[in-house]
């Protein structure tokens, strides 16, 4: 909004947080942020006093956070408090008020009466001629500077006309495309227009959670397929490929991997299918996307325990934290699940990430991970390297002497984000998801190198082969979900 040229104060009630903002350091990664921070100061200024914030904004936008209750439920406190706080300290009495939090549906009518019931108590004789909007964020964690200036769409709920043609105005040069593009992220040449949804508050908030929850199972629909290409040996990339060049289907969001996790599919499909239940509708397809997702993290640790034997006493190696690249988001991170499933079994667990270790070390204290500043003190004297998050950096990694430094090089590849024949050639033994094992074309020559080069460690009675599959999956699981 400040690069856009709007006059932006920000609030929050962390006032370590506030007042490292003001000195321009940023709590999060992404690409470009502190260059459009730097580009956008002279608009901008923090702090922790709600009412310099707030009192005669026109627009105030509420963002806080709406974290999952353990039955799924969204956790309004947070959202509840912050509308007290604008209902409070707003003077500005024709002032749109934005909801930017994923809520569920009804939540912004209450939140609309916690600000109205606030502003009266504090300012009983003024007009109160404000209104609540809802105008959710479509921004991916890594993207969210290229998701807010080029954005697909944007919606926009409000039952008030005023305050949906305010809100335009708002995103004028975005919807128009007029804003000057940033040099790091210039604009693709055919966008000229983003079209802009304005419908009722409803219908809004339901789009939120259906655009979310879509994603996510078109995901799991993928993962799920991967499941049976790997026992009919097909490839998973190529069903994709094909599947994906229909127009009605297209490629995105189908690449199969450990599976989604972030501050998002887990929590807007948790909600969806709470919300559906107080209404007296089972979500049944998105109760199957969630399944079917913690199932492929349980599948890592079946997968290694079939190569292993045993994961008791066994060292793994996760190459990325993060839930996804180019972000130091962990929240609901794969990695840690894996890791906590691998550390359950009695493996020791160590992870390496190349921006999310700080924030790891410091959320994950007393985990038991062991995090690891380079892939070479992960790999030590390791039985198996994971890779959980494709960070581009991990393409071209030393492979031939990670394989060395190996107990047992063997690779599971959680994101077909590798070069197979690259790493087999180095010695590993590689493995990735809803692919054959080894093409039958290939003969097993790398897993032989493998073996020459690190003989004490290959016994068949430690690496045998013990249990199907489908044994392992069913086994009762020591860590909650
Ligand atoms: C998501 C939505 O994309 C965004 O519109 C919404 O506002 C917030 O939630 P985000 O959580 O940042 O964004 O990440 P996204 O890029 O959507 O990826 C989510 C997870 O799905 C990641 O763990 C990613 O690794 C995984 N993923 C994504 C897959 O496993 N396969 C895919 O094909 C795509």
């Amino acid at each position: 909004m400040a690069y856009l040229g709007h006059q932006v104060r920000g609030f929050d009630v962390d006032k370590q947080r506030a007042a490292s903002l003001s000195k321009g350091v940023l709590p999060i990664y992404e690409p470009g942020l502190q260059e459009l921070f730097s580009l956008s100061r002279t608009n901008l200024t923090f702090g922790s006093d709600p009412a310099v914030a707030i009192r005669d904004a026109d627009v105030i936008f509420i963002t806080v956070g709406t974290p999952s209750l353990p039955d799924g439920r969204p956790d309004l406190q947070y959202i509840d408090s912050a509308a007290e706080m604008v209902g409070k300290h707003l003077t500005q009495s024709t002032a749109v008020i934005v909801n930017k939090s994923t809520i569920p549906i009804g939540t912004n009518r209450r939140v609309e009466e916690i600000i109205r019931k606030a502003y009266r108590r504090s300012k009983p004789e003024a007009e109160e001629r404000f209104a609540v909007a809802y105008n959710p964020e479509f921004l991916r964690q890594g993207s969210a500077i290229h998701d807010t200036l080029y954005p697909d769409r944007i919606v926009l709920g409000s039952n008030n006309a005023q305050a949906l043609e305010k809100l335009k105005a708002v995103y004028g040069s975005i919807i128009d495309q007029t804003f000057e593009a940033p040099a790091f992220l210039p604009r693709t040449e055919t966008l000229h227009r983003v079209p802009v949804v304005a419908t009722d508050l409803a219908s809004a908030e339901i789009i939120k959670y259906a655009a979310n929850a879509f994603l996510a199972l078109k995901i799991s629909f993928a993962n799920e397929l991967a499941q049976l290409t790997e026992r009919v040996n097909a490839d998973i990339s190529q069903v994709i490929h094909g599947m994906g060049l229909d127009q009605r289907i297209q490629h995105q969001f189908l690449q199969a991997g450990l599976g989604w996790g972030g501050s998002c599919f887990g929590k807007d499909t948790a909600a969806l299918v709470s919300i559906g239940q107080q209404h007296g509708v089972d979500m049944r397809i998105v109760r199957a996307a969630r399944d079917v997702n913690y199932l492929q993290r349980e599948r890592v640790v079946a997968k290694l325990t079939q190569e292993l034997g045993t994961l008791e006493g066994k060292v793994v190696g996760l190459l990325g934290v993060a839930f996804k690249p180019h972000t130091d988001d962990i929240r609901d991170a794969p990695a840690l699940d894996i890791a906590r499933r691998l550390l359950a079994r009695g493996a020791t667990v160590r992870a390496h990430d190349p921006a999310a270790l700080q924030r790891a070390r410091l959320e994950c204290q007393g985990s038991g991970v062991q995090f690891c500043e380079s892939v070479d003190m992960l790999a030590h004297r390791a039985h198996a390297l994971v890779l959980v998050t494709e960070w581009p950096q991990y393409q071209s990694l030393p492979w031939e002497r990670l394989a060395s430094a190996m107990r047992y090089p063997f690779i599971l590849d959680g994101r077909n984000a590798l070069n197979r024949e690259t790493l087999e050639w180095a010695g590993f033994h590689y493995l990735g998801v809803g692919r054959a094992d080894r093409p039958s074309t290939q003969p097993p020559v790398p897993s032989l190198r493998a073996v020459r080069r690190n003989p004490i460690t290959v016994r068949e009675t430690e690496f045998g082969r013990l249990r199907s599959f489908d044994e392992l999956l069913t086994q009762p699981s020591p860590v909650p979900g």
